[in-house]
């Protein structure tokens, strides 16, 4: 009889919290139903005392969601627990995530305090939560730096509070997977009471160790896991759910199952990587576009003689299907309807028609329309309600010329329009667009993401711009890529904080 290992999933809050991740509620609401689809069994739907989009997201996905539990974080402070419990009034099964940091690095210099008082604030915290919800999660912040004497009996407090589920973070990503695994297991074997509470990891990937602690963590008893879709998170990111999931499918005889549907998984990858103008880098384990691609002459050669040569994971499993860029301009509403569910979304008729319309503009200028195209397309009217639009851009570029740009925008209605020269059309094009807005913007960052599939592919442009002592994300898509480069600048300026 197998182990059930219960997946918690936090790609809409430790991954939404990556600066440029930001998501809308409509849009974590699809995240959420997928998830729900993919069969993960808590979501972690934000830190409801962080801002009002965060408590009104989590309000929207207890409504949304059926059968998961809906999870809120909080500080260990009494005011953010009333909010979460606020935000979680509709979810059908709803749980509060409390905790502080353990390690001495944060009881000294986060909280200029000592380890006494902080396991008083933590069982404090505890108890307050169990005031509104039955399900109590605790986490003990850098447990991965915390001695684990002290832990054990941070954990065999809180357990003792009422603590259902206890989580052990290793929050920098610092811990070998042998020391992590042993930390598991010492608090196994020394906490008085710890078969009333499940032991959760939730690792960092800052040294690339994070699936491999999450699995040792496993191995030695823990039962729930944190993770993200693509492994997104703060910093080099949090634990791929894909990663252990399909760990745990190739290595059956390690007798722990989950209820993931592991064909859900590439479709919500590439919804996740979409919606968040995240690439998923093109060797990413599982879900990247060479995960099952092979190029070399004796690797193609033992696959075609069989698969099982260099192959463990049939990429239909993860949901990978052949068929998948095969849409052209003489595909019909319905083949376009049947991608866009079989990827995870389903639109209403006058969202469908919205599309349908795009994709047909875009089969005109390219041939082949892949599945990241459709879902650019899907996510495409988020601009729509934009202050700033661009409504034409020409340049002029070539060797031995200068590039000149003429640019115009409407803002807030109002027609604007100016040009300008540069050193290239990308340069010309933003000093043009520069000239329009007239404020003190400076571009920190600017990445055009490779085109992988022909030279009509579309280019796809992420921005870092700072203004006014912030830093802003913006994204573009065009076959063009100077279009996609001036869109990004603009996603960018419509995020201004203005007075
Ligand atoms: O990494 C971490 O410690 C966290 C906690 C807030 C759970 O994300
Ligand atoms: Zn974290």
């Amino acid at each position: 009889m197998s182990d059930r290992l219960f997946i918690f999933d936090t790609t809409l809050r430790d991954g939404e919290q990556v600066p440029g991740c930001q998501l809308n509620t409509v849009e974590k609401i699809q995240v959420a139903k997928q998830l729900e689809l993919l069969g993960v069994d808590v979501i972690e739907a934000g830190f409801p005392i962080s801002s009002p989009g965060d408590f009104h997201s989590v309000i929207e996905i207890s409504k949304a969601v059926t059968w998961p539990t809906i999870c809120a974080l909080t500080r260990a402070v009494q005011k953010d627990i009333d909010v979460a419990a606020d935000a979680l009034k509709f979810a059908k099964h709803k749980r509060i995530h409390t905790g502080i940091g353990t390690s001495d690095e944060h009881i000294k210099y986060k909280f200029n305090s000592n380890r006494e008082e902080i396991i008083e604030r933590a069982v404090a915290a505890v108890k307050y939560a169990k005031k509104y919800v039955e399900d109590v999660e605790f986490y003990a912040e850098d447990a991965g730096r915390t001695d684990n004497e002290y832990l054990a009996r941070v954990i065999e407090a809180v357990v003792k509070a009422g603590a259902t589920v206890v989580n052990i973070p290793d929050t920098t990503g610092y811990c070998l997977p042998s020391e992590y695994g042993e930390k598991i297991k010492y608090l196994m074997e020394h906490v008085d009471g710890i078969h009333n509470a499940v032991i959760s990891t939730h690792c960092h990937n800052d040294l690339g160790m994070a699936t491999a602690n999450t699995m040792a963590g496993v191995l030695n008893g823990a039962r729930q896991v944190e993770v993200t879709i693509n492994g997104i998170g703060e910093r080099a990111g949090n634990t791929s759910l894909e990663e252990v999931a399909m760990i745990l499918k190739c290595h059956k005889h390690i007798g722990i199952d989950t209820n993931i549907n592991t064909q859900k998984i590439y479709p919500t990858s590439r919804m996740v990587s979409s919606l968040m103008n995240m690439p998923v880098q093109p060797n990413k384990a599982i879900v990247g576009r060479n995960a099952f691609a092979h190029s070399s002459g004796i690797h193609q050669d033992g696959v075609l003689k069989n698969v099982q040569t260099y192959e463990i994971i049939d990429p239909h499993d993860v949901g990978i299907d052949d068929n998948s860029i095969v849409l052209t301009a003489r595909s019909g509403r319905a083949a376009l309807k049947n991608r866009l569910h079989v990827l995870g979304i389903d639109l209403p008729q006058d969202k469908l028609d919205k599309v349908y319309e795009d994709f047909l503009k875009l089969a005109d200028k390219k041939k082949d329309i892949n599945d990241d195209d459709i879902l650019l397309l899907a996510g495409a009217d988020r601009s729509q309600n934009h202050r700033i639009k661009v409504d034409y851009l020409q340049v002029t570029s070539g060797v031995g010329v200068h590039s000149v740009a003429s640019l115009g925008l409407s803002i807030a209605g109002e027609k604007f329009e100016d040009c300008a020269s540069g050193n290239g059309p990308v340069d010309a094009a933003i000093k043009a667009l520069k000239k329009i807005i007239n404020r003190q913007m400076t571009l920190k960052e600017f990445t055009i993401q490779a085109i992988s599939k022909g030279s009509d592919d579309m280019g796809k442009v992420h921005m870092q711009v700072e203004y006014d002592g912030h830093v802003y994300y913006g994204f573009g898509a065009n076959t063009d890529i100077i279009a996609a480069s001036v869109e990004a600048y603009v996603d960018c300026i419509n995020k201004f904080k203005l007075d």
